[in-house]
Formats: C-alpha cells, sequence, structure tokens
C-alpha cells in the first residue's frame, strides 16, 4: 500500500514520485510504502499553509467552530482505535496494549483542546489597569501563524496530536513532517482532518526523511513557528535555522532523567515503576527513567528483585497477548542501543541482566531488558540518552547526595523519588532540576500537565494550557481615551 502526501486538502503523489519503504521491526519486513517528500513538496505544503493562515476563514472563526472539527477528529480516531492501534503495533513495533493506549490519548488530546480553544475565548481579551486614566488597555491572544510541526516514531500519533491538536485549536495552520520510520497513523490522521471538514491547506502532511522533508521545513522561510520532538543532534539544527530569521521554536528532546529510592520505599512498588520508567514502549521514551539511584540499605534486594522481573518479561510479536515488550523500532536503533550496551560492558559498568537479542527470537530488533550497575558517573551509560530498555541503577548513601548525583545532568526532562516519607519527598521533587517530577511513581503522563525540559531537555512546555499559548501569539492594544489633546512632547508624560 502506497501512502500519499497530503497538501492543501488533497491527497497527492510527491514530486520526485519517489517512495520510502515502511517495515515491520518484528519480523524486518517492508508492509507499505510512503511518499518521500522533498523541498518542492515541502514548498506546496507551505505556501499552502501561508494562504489558509493569511486569507482563510480557520484562525478567524469562532473558536466553537474549530472545535467542532477537533471534536469530530477525537471521535473518529476513537471509532477507528483497534485500526490505528495495529498500525501503530506494525509501524512502531510496540505491544497492542500500548498502542490502544496512545490512541486513546490522542483521541483525548482532540477533545481537550476542542475545550480549551472555547475556554480561551470565553475568557476575551484581558483588561490591564496601567495607573493612567487616559490610556485604555487590554492583552489578547492570537493565532501565531504556520507551524512547522517535526515528530519522531516512538509515540508516531500521539507526539502529532500533542502539537497538531493545540495548533490547530490555537487557529494555526499546520505542516506536519512525521518520522520516516513510523509515517502511517499520520496519514490517517490527514484522512481524518480532511473528512472533518478542515479547510483546506490549514493541515499538510509531508511524509519523509530528515534531510530532504524536515531540513527544507525547518529553513522554510514562510513557517512561523517550528515545533520539534527529538534528537538533541536535530533540535540544535532546528534551532539554528529558526535562529537565522528569528522564528518561534520549541524543542522536546529527551533527557537522562533519575529516579531516586529511597530505602523506606515499598520494594515490590519500586521494581513496578522502575519497570514502567524504562521497559514501557521498550524504553524508547523521552522521560524514561534510565538512571536509578537506590539508598545502601535497599540496593542489594531491589537489584536482586529488579533482574527476576526482567528475566519473567515476555517479549514478542506486539499483536501476541501476552506479550510486555517488542521490538525496537529499526535496526539502526538496536545497533545503537547494542552499542551502549557494549560500551557500558567496556566501561567497568556490571551487566546484571539482559543486552542481547531473546534466544527465541532470530529475526526482527528484539532487546532484553538491561540491567546495568555500578556505572561509573562519567560514563556515557549514566550520562546519555540511550533510547532503549537499558537501566543504570546505583546506590547513595543520603538525600543530598542523592539531589547531587540526579542533578548532575545537562538533560532536565523528568525526575521520580519513592520514599513512604512525603515531605522528604516533596523536598526532593523541589531539588530536581526537571519539568517533569513524579512521587512514588514514574512516567504516567496527563495531557491538562505541562510537559518540557529544563536545560539541554529542551525549550517551551507541551500539553495543558501552556501547549496551547505556545501557538498564540500576545498583542496588547493600547488605547488613548483622553478628552485632553496630547501634545508631541507633553510635560508630563505620567499623571502626577
Ligand atoms: P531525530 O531527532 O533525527 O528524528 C526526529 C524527527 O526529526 C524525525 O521526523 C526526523 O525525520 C526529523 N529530522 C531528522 N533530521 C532532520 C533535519 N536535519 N531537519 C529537520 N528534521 C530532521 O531522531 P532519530 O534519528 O529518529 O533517532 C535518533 C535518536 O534520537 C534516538 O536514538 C533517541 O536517542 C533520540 N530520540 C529522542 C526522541 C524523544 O522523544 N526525545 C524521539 C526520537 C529519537
Ligand atoms: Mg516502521
Amino acid at each position: 500500500m502506497r501512502h500519499q502526501l497530503y497538501i492543501n486538502g488533497a491527497f497527492v503523489e510527491p514530486v520526485g514520485g519517489v517512495y520510502l519503504d515502511v517495515i515491520d521491526p518484528a519480523c524486518e519486513e517492508v508492509f507499505a510504502q510512503a511518499a518521500a517528500a522533498s523541498a518542492a513538496d515541502v514548498d506546496a505544503a507551505v505556501a499552502a499553509a501561508r494562504h489558509a493562515f493569511d486569507h482563510g476563514p480557520w484562525p478567524r472563526m469562532a473558536a466553537g467552530q474549530r472545535a467542532a472539527v477537533l471534536r469530530h477528529v477525537a471521535s473518529a480516531i476513537r471509532q477507528d482505535q483497534q485500526a490505528l492501534a495495529q498500525l501503530e503495533l506494525r509501524d512502531n513495533g510496540k505491544p497492542l496494549k500500548e498502542a490502544l493506549w496512545d490512541v486513546s490519548d490522542a483521541a483525548f488530546c482532540f477533545d481537550f483542546y476542542a475545550d480549551m480553544a472555547e475556554q480561551i475565548e470565553a475568557e476575551g481579551e484581558a483588561a490591564v489597569d496601567v495607573g493612567d486614566a487616559r490610556f485604555a488597555c487590554r492583552v489578547r491572544k492570537e493565532p501565531l501563524g504556520v507551524v512547522g510541526a517535526i515528530t519522531p516514531w516512538n509515540f508516531p500519533l500521539l507526539m502529532a496530536a500533542w502539537k497538531v491538536a493545540p495548533a490547530l485549536a490555537a487557529g494555526c495552520s499546520v505542516v506536519l513532517k512525521p518520522s520516516e520510520l513510523c509515517p502511517l497513523s499520520c496519514g490517517e490522521l490527514a484522512r481524518y482532518l480532511h473528512a472533518a471538514g478542515l479547510p483546506a491547506g490549514v493541515f499538510n502532511l509531508i511524509t519523509g526523511t530528515g534531510p530532504e522533508a524536515g531540513a527544507p521545513l525547518a529553513a522554510h522561510p514562510g513557517v512561523d513557528k517550528l515545533a520539534f520532538t527529538g534528537s538533541q543532534a536535530t533540535g540544535s539544527k532546528i534551532m539554528a535555522e529558526a535562529a537565522r530569521d528569528i522564528r518561534k521554536v520549541s524543542l522536546e528532546l529527551g533527557g537522562k532523567s533519575p529516579f531516586i529510592i529511597f530505602a523506606d520505599a515499598d520494594l515490590d512498588q519500586a521494581v513496578q515503576w522502575i519497570q514502567f520508567g524504562i521497559f514501557w514502549n521498550q524504553g524508547q521514551v523521552c522521560s524514561a527513567t534510565s538512571r536509578v539511584l537506590v539508598q545502601r540499605p535497599l540496593y542489594a534486594a531491589l537489584v536482586a528483585r529488579l533482574k527476576a522481573a526482567a528475566e519473567a518479561i515476555t517479549i514478542g510479536r506486539g499483536d501476541e497477548d501476552s506479550v510486555q515488550m517488542g521490538p525496537l523500532v529499526s535496526a539502526a536503533q538496536h545497533a545503537k542501543v547494542m552499542g551502549a550496551i557494549a560500551a557500558g560492558v567496556q566501561g567497568g559498568a556490571r551487566l546484571v541482566t539482559g543486552g542481547e537479542r531473546p534466544a527465541h527470537l532470530s529475526r526482527g530488533y528484539f532487546l532484553q531488558p538491561t540491567v546495568f550497575t555500578d556505572v561509573p558517573t562519567d560514563h556515557v551509560l549514566w550520562r546519555e540518552e540511550v533510547f532503549g530498555p537499558v537501566v543504570g541503577i546505583n546506590a547513595f548513601d543520603d538525600e543530598a547526595e542523592a539531589i547531587a548525583l540526579a542533578n548532575d545532568s545537562r538533560y532536565g526532562l523528568a525526575g521520580a523519588v519513592m520514599s513512604a516519607d512525603l515531605e522528604r519527598c516533596d523536598r526532593v521533587a523541589r531539588a530536581l532540576r526537571a519539568g517533569v517530577v513524579w512521587i512514588n511513581c514514574s512516567q504516567p503522563t496527563f495531557t491538562q500537565l505541562p510537559w518540557g525540559g529544563y536545560k539541554a531537555s529542551g525549550i517551551g512546555r507541551e500539553l495543558g494550557r501552556h501547549g496551547i499559548e505556545a501557538f498564540m501569539e500576545i498583542k496588547q492594544i493600547t488605547s488613548f481615551v483622553s478628552d485632553e489633546p496630547w501634545g508631541w512632547y507633553p510635560d508630563k508624560a505620567k499623571p502626577a
């Protein structure tokens, strides 16, 4: 099956006529093809988005009308959830139950931003008293413009929803460039938006590679804002492009998130949350808690329990009911993670379990859940994102040491803490330099809450109210309302 681009309200062939293979990572087979856009397609998509924004009805209509379109999309996603989840499973490898979770979160995201658009419009313009009766002042929010959204493969539909839903709700138009590794569910999203009656040009889908399709979108002067999720290397390039002509940019770049577990924590629950924090989605999660710090009295017992739990995980094709971990997304990602494991072994970290392809799976990009202890804190395994099911566990003695170790990172997306002492949890939560902190859990993510990183983990916030405000400009309107005439060089600029 060949999947086309979606530009200016129509499904179209890429100008160059080139299609990329779409691979099922569980069997390494090509099962579909997706259009490979190039600069000419990007030009057409941005021109359509530009025209829709500058001259079309979408940014100008009442929020309720936009909300109705978004709610249509939410219900179309729900109606199709089984098929969509199967598509996501096949494209990405993730287990069906996880794919279903993603799909329902994506639907919720469209409903949430439909409500949010109406709420923000209902709040209206905010009058501000500037302490000078000669002026009436107010602040209003307006849609930001044309958004170039570039998204990754780990949650293909959901990461697109996090950008497309709030951007459209705000009244922006969008050119979406999903990852070439998992482009298919975004094609379905284009179909839902089309069927929901979105005006032509408001949403455009450009599938293709980073260099051929992503880079021209990032460089395009017709794009007002770039919204990116992915690697730091690519985020840095996108920010550099945006810097040339000063366009807005938001970046969500992952990290090396710490999980601090005190000796008074519940051991069974700690093991459950560690697994959720690093084995969910095969560890291909930007906020994965990949560095675990355990207080020394609990350390040996926790490592033993986690080893047994990791070895009991069922690995296989995501559509088998008992499966808890599927394959990694691609051969390249598998090789990258295997390389990090080899470097860890070489660098003196102790491999407790995992590190290899499961013996019963000879095809597919499968990898055992992998646990290291005694990771040198200057080693790449402790400092850099692996983006796979690989966790490093080190011991600490006291709270101050745990906080210092946790914050000793150039990243700051997330962090977690577990203890029976809730005051201590609060102290640690405040001390962690991260945009997301979990207490007595790791990873649960809610559409209603801001999501984004401190330090090198990114710029800006997605989700929650921040997630839509990120696609709005702020305008002050100041009116001169005095009956007294104004002299160009007033003796008293301010009233007495
Ligand atoms: P990537 O950051 O290169 O890909 C993300 C998106 O950017 C994709 O749509 C890609 O096509 C696009 N892209 C790539 N080069 C571009 C360019 N020059 N200009 C514009 N767009 C471009 O990540 P990739 O290669 O898929 O994975 C590499 C590593 O990145 C992973 O191993 C992982 O460590 C990290 N990563 C982090 C994610 C996160 O959620 N924070 C998600 C995906 C990857
Ligand atoms: Mg794929």
